[in-house]
């Protein structure tokens, strides 16, 4: 298995026409509306939405987007253009405050904490290839989230969706974005020169992809 020598979710559940997967630290689950705070936190930092297809939100825009995910989102991908967004919660509650101490939670219990997301969508049916991106909220770069969360959805969607390839398109100012694809065992197949008109800009754009057999080996 590609850049994931181990198991690299320890449990998944479909029940209730949801997906969750469970990783070491992460419970990757759908999006709630009481997710709202913390999606605003990231999802309205112009650093962080960059390179992404969104506007920094406001919070009605915030509102807005988590509802259509909810009502639109899927738990699997079959048809042209079904998509699944999974945020990314955090396992250990005290992660979310390290200002609390440890007798604090007796009294009070920690609120979950979202700290990024995932974004899955089927890009071509006929040819059983899906597109990838992944957000980490900024307090909590650099330290394995956007990895471990990502290399999860991946075996989880080769192993149970009908996926032959996963691409990312990745905007060539973001080093950091394509470091984790190729940190996940994707390959760089080409660079598309002024390819997109995002944000008021052209921008020149990697397709990264892996294979299932790639991956799965
Ligand atoms: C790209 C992004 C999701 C990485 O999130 P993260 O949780 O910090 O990533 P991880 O800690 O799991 O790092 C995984 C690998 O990514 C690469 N990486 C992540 N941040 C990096 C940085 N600032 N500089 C260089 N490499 C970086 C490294 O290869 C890293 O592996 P390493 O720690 O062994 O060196 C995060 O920077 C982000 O949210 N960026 C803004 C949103 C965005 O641009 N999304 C992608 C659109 S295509």
């Amino acid at each position: 298995m590609t850049g994931s020598a181990a198991k690299s979710y320890l449990t998944f559940d479909r029940s209730n026409n949801e997906l969750v997967i469970e990783t070491e630290r992460l419970i990757l689950r759908p999006m709630r509306m009481s997710d709202v705070d913390d999606l605003l936190e990231y999802q309205s930092n112009p650093e962080i939405v960059k390179y992404i297809p969104w506007p920094a939100r406001t919070r009605d825009q915030v509102i807005e987007a988590a509802e259509k995910t909810i009502a639109t989102g899927k738990f699997d991908i079959q048809d042209e253009n079904d998509y699944i967004v999974l945020v990314w919660e955090l396992k250990d509650r005290d992660l979310a405050q390290p200002n609390y101490s440890e007798g604090d939670h007796l009294l009070q219990k920690m609120p979950a904490k979202v700290i990024g997301q995932s974004n899955m969508a089927m890009r071509s049916k006929r040819d059983s290839c899906a597109d990838i991106g992944w957000v980490t909220h900024p307090a909590f770069q650099r330290q394995g989230y956007a990895f471990e969360a990502t290399r999860a959805l991946m075996q989880y969607a080769f192993e149970n969706f009908s996926l032959n390839r996963i691409i990312a398109d990745i905007d060539t100012r973001n080093p950091e974005s394509a470091a984790m694809a190729e940190k996940l065992g994707m390959r760089r197949e080409g660079e598309f020169i002024d390819s997109e008109f995002f944000k008021g800009d052209w921008c020149s754009m990697w397709l990264y992809a892996i294979l299932k057999r790639e991956f799965l080996h």
